[in-house]
């Protein structure tokens, strides 16, 4: 696939039938594509994640797609970094990247937690439109133990959309997170694209 699967139809609401078609297709090309784009959001998260546990904690990368967010991590100094992703060609770059103690293909709407407990899950780039939708949060809170953090992104035409924000101020309203940190940046800098970094605490 080239460069322009990175277009505004990219970030749209779909199937997970469509979502695993689309990332089938993409797996090959992704890192190309989105490192040209100056893809920014795994780097801010895995920076930002760096005041909030220490690098021996245990993390676990929810979609981590090809690697690009695991890598991330590692530069950030982390150490014990699982990943899990729905697409198995995504996977199996994944699985060359080498940065995973343990990595595994999970069906949408739940994830394998086996491995855990988990200091942190993080999520770069995949709780937003045209991936998964906002009920993941539910299951990713469920995965995770009192205290433990969620850390994950809002790309620009998410925070438009506005349907993700709202579902995690519901979350926040019932108290089951509470927000320690958010800002925004860039996301894909070439596209012009900012996204938003957000590390909340289940409470
Ligand atoms: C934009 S990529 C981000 C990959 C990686 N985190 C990164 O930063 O490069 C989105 C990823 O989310 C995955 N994904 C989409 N829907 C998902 C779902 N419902 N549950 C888990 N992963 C999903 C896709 O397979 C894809 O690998």
């Amino acid at each position: 696939m080239t460069d322009d699967v990175l277009k505004p139809d990219l970030w749209a609401p779909r199937s997970v039938t469509e979502t695993r078609a689309i990332y089938a297709d993409w797996a090959d090309s992704y890192d190309a594509d989105v490192i040209a784009s100056g893809y920014a959001t795994p780097t801010r998260l895995a920076q930002a994640l760096r005041d909030h546990i220490a690098a021996r904690d245990r993390i676990l990368d929810f979609g981590c797609g090809t690697g690009l967010s695991g890598k991330a991590l590692t530069h950030a100094g982390f150490t014990d970094v699982h990943g899990t992703d729905i697409s198995p060609e995504m996977l199996g770059h994944a699985q060359n990247a080498g940065v995973y103690t343990q990595l595994w293909q999970s069906e949408p709407g739940s994830i394998d937690i086996q491995h855990g407990p988990y200091a942190a899950i993080v999520a770069a780039g995949v709780i937003s439109l045209g991936a998964a939708p906002p009920e993941t949060f539910e299951t990713l809170i469920g995965a995770l133990p009192a205290g433990g953090l969620l850390a994950f992104s809002f790309n620009d035409p998410t925070l438009t959309d506005g349907s993700y924000d709202a579902y995690l101020d519901g979350l926040i309203t019932a108290g089951k997170l509470t927000v320690l940190y958010r800002a925004h940046g860039p996301h894909l800098p070439k596209k012009d694209m900012g996204s938003d970094i957000i590390i909340a605490r289940v409470t």
